[in-house]
């Protein structure tokens, strides 16, 4: 299926490939970027099996063009599998996959062409220079010099390290090398974004710089697809996810949405002491809509945590610590699993 009855924007790349022999790289993607209504992902009771192992358990989930969709779970969710399996590098073992309209298996080098790849580990060329690992890496999607010289200097410059641009990869950062990574996945201006925990192993400095890169990619349309294992990555950038636990969709919608649905208002967070916080669960039961107990804390959900503080100490309970708190993703995940989502 081709793009024919969307006309790409205009851009350098698309100006040099009109010269050019082969085929328009984005041209698939920017169909969608720019109106069409294909949805980018439509996964249907997808499924991978290692031996035993159902990895990803018939999910079914779509992702709408200029969507920032996330996949949240704990580690061994089934993330990175699903993550493979939209880039083609997996093949699923049932269910439809269709990316921008096309099967990755049928349609590998089109979906590819298509898509920016961030893998959960960086895989840069440490024997290059930071240019040219994106000069290189265009280079495999045919693009030419011509295209490639200036465009690496617009990407360096996205992802603030032109004053990098010589150095050896080794040399750079933790958050430079995921920065890096996110540019030379950007060299074929695809309007799909993989990013499969991008930030996961960045310290918080880092962390933002790179969300606030990925919000300008959103910004200019972007689909953005993000595994996360961090409810507030989730939180900062989808607009809409799905909550991921051993290889199964366990909730679905928008961050608010998903929180109004499973948790209360605001948390209460006492804790006790290591060797009462357990003991008193029960006790503190009639104090709030639900309760759960964690090695270090007690989390009371209520619509309001102030009130039942103080219920709680005119009691004649006595908390070591207390906090009050908005529920975030980090409750829903306890409330659906009864776990936490970083162990
Ligand atoms: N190539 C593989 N062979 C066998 N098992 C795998 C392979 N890749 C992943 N798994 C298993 O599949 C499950 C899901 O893994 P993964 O998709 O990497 O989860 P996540 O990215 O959410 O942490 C895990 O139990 C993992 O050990
Ligand atoms: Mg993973």
């Amino acid at each position: 299926m081709a793009a024919d009855d969307a006309t790409p924007v205009s851009s350098p790349l698309t100006a040099c490939l009109q010269e050019s022999p082969i085929r328009p790289a984005t041209e698939i993607g920017r169909a969608c970027r720019y109106g069409d209504l294909v949805p980018v992902i439509e996964a249907r009771e997808l499924t991978k099996v290692y031996g035993d192992l159902r990895a990803v358990d018939a999910i079914s989930f779509e992702v709408a063009p200029g969507e920032s969709f996330g996949l949240l779970g704990p580690n061994g969710a089934g993330k990175s599998t699903t993550m493979r399996m939209i880039g083609g590098t997996s093949l699923r073992t049932s269910g439809t996959l269709l990316v921008n309209g096309l099967d990755p298996e049928i349609h590998g080098p089109e979906v590819r062409a298509s898509l920016g790849v961030v893998p959960q580990t960086d895989n840069l060329d440490t024997e290059l220079r930071v240019r040219d690992n994106l000069i290189m890496y265009g280079r495999y999607f045919g693009l030419p010099y011509s295209y490639l010289r200036p465009k690496a200097e617009e990407l360096l410059e996205f992802a603030q390290l032109t004053e990098k641009a010589t150095e050896k990869v080794d040399n750079l950062s933790g958050g430079m090398k995921r920065r890096l990574t996110i540019a030379r996945a950007l060299v074929n201006e695809p309007a799909v974004l993989l990013l499969d925990e991008p930030t996961t192993g960045l310290d918080p400095q880092a962390r933002h710089i790179l969300w606030d890169r990925l919000f300008r990619l959103k910004e200019e349309g972007v689909t953005l697809i993000v595994t996360t294992h961090f409810m507030d990555e989730a939180e900062q950038l989808c607009d809409r996810l799905i909550v991921m636990d051993h290889g199964s969709i366990v909730a679905e919608g928008s961050p608010a949405a998903l929180i109004r649905q499973y948790s209360t208002r605001e948390v209460l967070e006492l804790r006790f002491g290591s060797d009462r916080n357990a003991a008193l669960v029960d006790q503190l039961r009639g104090y709030a809509d639900s309760i759960e107990a964690l090695p270090d804390r007690v989390l009371l959900y209520t619509g309001d945590g102030e009130a039942a503080l103080a219920h709680v100490r005119a009691d004649g309970l006595d908390p070591v610590t207390s906090l009050v708190r908005r529920s975030s993703l980090e409750d829903v995940f306890l409330r659906l699993t009864g776990r936490s989502l970083i162990d």
